[in-house]
């Protein structure tokens, strides 16, 4: 039997990780997984994961990959030994998390270059090959902060955003070839390392920003924590979405990890000029405060607004 052959980047914790070693694992014995990561010296989680997992021995086989150099995803390319790969999944991301004028030279940088330049690197290395085979899936990881804004999360979300243009242009082409491409929208929290990870640690250097933003982000990290009490999901969990889209004989666009914020993004299409969006994110993040002000703040409030999250 021919193995269908993985290639995922961004392996070394969370999503990528717990994906590598499930489809590694799978009783079928059906996957050959490339768990590519960033430094090869933080492979050990993964190969004590493998372990746990039981991964048989040729299933899984880990390669350098840093999505920010052309070069290393070419070299990656080139070591994977079946000569082809049947699915990628474009995982590789980095939070930033903090008011816009808090971020240090070069993290904003960083982060696009990571989340957007990076999955655009890894799609034209593996691409081409996929649509001259007339045959590929291409995954992505995407997020609710690619759905809508988010206060405190704006280039997060700028980055994310801009993978839903990317992905959704694609998706409209590659079908021609036989190459399917999901975005897995994942979130908003998901137990991983992801906010231990952030471009320059969580939220920036406040000492410049005003006193009105901090206090609008200490109630942010408020909300957040809420958030997280209610709604973290495990990588486990959210894995299977990824194992759900790739299984899928006519993959769709978009999956969800939950459903749960999907009244807000559809509060985003019902009313295109974004009024009951603002309201409604404002209430949910900022409630605390409207509250005590006693009022509605600038556009009124939404009640009943799902929470909204972090990322
Ligand atoms: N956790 C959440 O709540 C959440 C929610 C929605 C979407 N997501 C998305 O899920 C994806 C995975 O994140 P996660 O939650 O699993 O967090 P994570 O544990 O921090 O995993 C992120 C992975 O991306 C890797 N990475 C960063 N820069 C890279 C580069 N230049 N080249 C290659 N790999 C690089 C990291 O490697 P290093 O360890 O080497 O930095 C790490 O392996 C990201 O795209 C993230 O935006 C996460």
């Amino acid at each position: 039997m021919e193995r269908t052959v993985v290639l995922i980047t961004g392996c070394s914790s969370g999503i990528g990780l717990h994906l590598a070693v499930r489809l590694a694992s799978d009783p079928s014995g059906s996957f050959k997984v490339y768990a590519t990561l960033r430094d090869l010296g933080a492979q050990g989680p993964l190969w004590e994961a493998a372990r746990a997992r039981g991964c048989p021995p040729d299933s899984l086989q880990i390669l350098q990959l840093d999505v920010t150099d052309s070069d290393s995803v070419a070299a990656a390319r080139a070591c994977v030994s079946e000569g082809r790969v049947d699915v990628l999944v474009c995982n590789a991301g980095r939070g930033i998390l903090g008011p816009l004028e808090a971020h240090a030279a070069g993290a904003v940088d960083s982060v696009l270059d990571v989340n957007l330049a990076g999955t655009v690197r890894t799609l034209q290395a593996f691409l081409p090959d996929m649509k001259r085979r007339r045959s590929g899936r291409v995954l992505v990881t995407g997020s609710v902060g690619g759905l809508m804004g988010l206060p405190f999360n704006a280039v997060y979300c700028a980055s994310k955003f801009a993978l839903e243009g990317l992905c959704e242009s694609l998706a409209v082409l590659l079908p021609h070839f036989g190459v399917h491409l999901s975005l897995i929208e994942c979130g908003p929290v998901v137990h991983t390392a992801f906010l231990e990870k952030l471009e320059g640690g969580p939220g920036g250097t406040l000492d410049g920003v005003d006193a009105e933003t901090r206090h609008l982000f200490s109630l942010y990290r408020r909300h957040c924590e809420q958030v997280f009490r209610e709604a973290a999901q495990d990588a486990e969990e959210v894995v299977e979405v990824f194992v759900t889209a790739l299984r899928a004989p006519k993959p769709a666009l978009r999956y969800f990890s939950t459903e749960r914020f999907l009244p807000l993004a559809r509060l985003r299409l019902d009313d295109a000029c974004g009024r009951s969006y603002l309201a409604a994110i404002r209430q949910a993040v900022f409630a605390d405060q409207l509250q005590e002000a006693g009022a509605g703040g600038p556009e009124g409030p939404e009640p009943g607004a799902p929470p909204a999250g972090p990322q």
